[in-house]
């Protein structure tokens, strides 16, 4: 029986295999933001000559790539990358995903949004059929917090603004904005709660990866690692 940590080093290092093998050499590469993006991070940095650059989704995997040496672009000097690679919080049987446990939901879109592929890699525990038992992050413009929990509230959630762990500091994301978390939401539609949740006004993105979902799934358990595409 393999540790949820040993699954997670074990999809970050076919991930690494599956990008060094499919990607030709000078190619700029997104990476995202979490616990098993950060074992990618440092699978790859052996290897980090093959890329001409990396687009990175976080502030915090922006500072381990450059702790490794990578080359840090900034995503405006980008048209495209051919791959994205980055973990979830869950995915469902058509590859909609749900992420943000990490605050970084919003940039993560952004650079998934550049990218041909996007490599989701979790541990089997992420697995599920309706998306919706994690609660679903929304990063919001601070002074709209109360109106869009109203809105959350009334589509049937139950919502808290995110605070530091262990203290009661608000938590701040990288583009100085905030998250609701929001729980009891069943989502059988994906792609249209993406939606929904988008039109409120002072919401600046949600973690629902629906419209963007994944096309390749690197899932580690109890057999090893398995790949499938959407
Ligand atoms: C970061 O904001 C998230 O989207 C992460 O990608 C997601 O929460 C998965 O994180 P772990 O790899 O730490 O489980």
């Amino acid at each position: 029986m393999f540790t949820q940590d040993q699954l997670k080093q074990m999809v970050a290092d076919a991930a690494k295999d599956e990008v060094l093998k499919n990607m030709a050499p000078g190619g700029i590469l997104g990476i995202g933001t979490g616990s098993t993006a950060n074992l990618f991070i440092d699978a790859l940095a052996p290897h980090q000559k093959h890329f001409s650059g990396v687009v990175s989704s976080s502030q915090a995997s922006t500072d381990r790539l450059k702790k490794h040496g990578f080359i840090v672009l900034d995503s405006n000097a980008v048209t495209g990358l051919p791959m994205y690679v980055d973990g979830a919080d869950e995915i469902n049987p058509a590859g909609h995903m749900l992420k943000g446990g990490g605050g970084a939901l919003t940039r993560e879109k952004i650079v998934a949004q550049l990218a041909h592929s996007f490599i989701c890699i979790c541990d089997a525990s992420k697995e599920v059929d309706v998306i919706g038992k994690f609660p679903i992050p929304v990063e919001v413009i601070p002074m709209a917090q109360a109106q869009v929990t109203r809105f959350l509230e009334e589509l049937g959630g139950k919502v808290s603004l995110r605070k530091v762990k262990g203290s009661d500091q608000v938590f701040v994301t990288d583009n100085q904005a905030w998250i609701l978390d929001v729980a009891g939401l069943n989502v059988v539609d994906p792609v249209r709660m993406e939606s929904e949740i988008n039109q409120i006004p002072g919401v600046i993105c949600n973690g629902l990866f629906a419209r963007r979902k994944a096309d390749v799934l690197l899932i580690g358990g109890a057999n090893g690692v398995r790949r499938q595409t959407y």
